[in-house]
Order: structure tokens, then sequence, then C-alpha cells
């Protein structure tokens, strides 16, 4: 692990550097807890956000390298450039090759309909690392060891709030993570 924490150094701004340590140590925390991998929760937490400081362009840069196709709808939501080009870096300039892994850092910031339970490990712990401040985050660090779908379901309704509330655009795969969760929540 310690190449990757020199890497993140370098690649991410200070407090992004500190959240990437929150959502390892958070990541690892619920793995353990759902008897998944620790150490492939704590390396996924770790990389997450490899990309997250890399421009608009530098992410376009990425899409052509790695062949990623991207569409209309995908280039009207910027912020989430960087979960896709994040696990193609960790796939293909890291040489991480697992699926576990890629899925999670694949679908961090939308989730999808059919999220494992090491991809909604990776999503939560996302929001609920020692860092985040938001309000009702407490509520939801101990809903996340309890029951993880309604965690997800609360942090998702939040973002979408978010968004709403901004009017900004919202990529079809969260909408699609939210409607899954109305099924078990
Ligand atoms: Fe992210
Ligand atoms: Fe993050």
């Amino acid at each position: 692990m310690d190449e990757y924490f020199e890497l993140l150094k370098c690649r991410l701004l200070p407090e992004r550097y500190n959240h990437s340590l929150g959502v390892m140590e958070t990541a690892g925390k619920l793995a353990e807890h759902y008897g998944m991998d620790v150490k492939k929760a704590e390396t996924a937490g770790l990389l997450h956000d490899v990309t997250k400081n890399c421009s608009e362009s530098e992410h376009i840069e990425m899409f052509k390298k790695y062949n990623i196709e991207y569409d209309t709808e995908l280039l009207r939501a910027p912020k989430i450039f960087h979960q896709i080009t994040g696990a193609y870096f960790v796939k293909c300039e890291l040489h991480i090759n697992d699926p576990d892994i890629f899925g999670a850092i694949r679908y961090h910031a939308t989730g999808h309909k059919n999220m494992t339970l090491f991809e909604k490990i990776i999503y939560i712990a996302d929001f609920i690392e020692p860092e985040r401040d938001f309000a009702d985050v407490d509520t939801c660090r101990s809903l996340a060891f309890k029951d993880l779908d309604k965690a997800c379901f609360a942090y998702i309704k939040f973002c979408i709030e978010k968004n709403v509330k901004k009017g900004s655009y919202i990529y079809k795969d969260t909408f699609e993570f939210y409607n899954s969760l109305t099924e078990v929540v």
C-alpha cells in the first residue's frame, strides 16, 4: 500500500488525500463487519478518488486512452467522470486486476441498479468516513453497520435532493440505484 500513499499525495489535494485515508479506514471496518475482504476494501477505498483532481480535459483524454465510450448523457455529468477514469487508471496504470475493486470505484459516485455488497461498502464509506461533516452523517454512520441498504438509501436521497436543489443534471445510474433500493428498504 505504501506506494499508493505516495502516488495519492502527488495526485490529490491535501483534503482529498485525507478523505481517501478516511474512506480506506471506514471501508476496512465495514468489510470486516460484513465478512468481506478487508485488504481489498481498504485498497478500493484508498484509491477510489485517484483521478478526482484531474481537469475535465484530462478526463476526456483518459476516456480516449482507455477506449471508454462517452455519450452526451455522460458529458452532462462531469462530476462523475472520475469514477470511470479512476477505475480504469487503477486497472491499467496500477495493474490491479480485480473486478470487485474495479466495480466499486467505477460506481462509487452514482451506484447502479445491481450494486454488489462490496460496491455498497465503498459507496457508503465515501459518505460516512470520519472527515465528512454533513447533517445526519452520524445517523448514517451507525446505520451503515446495521442495515447497509438503508444507509445507502439515506445517502442517495441526500445526493438526489442536493442536486435537485441546485437544479443539477442527475445521471441515470443514480436513479437506477435509488429505484433498486426502494424495493428492499
Ligand atoms: Fe469520488
Ligand atoms: Fe470520495
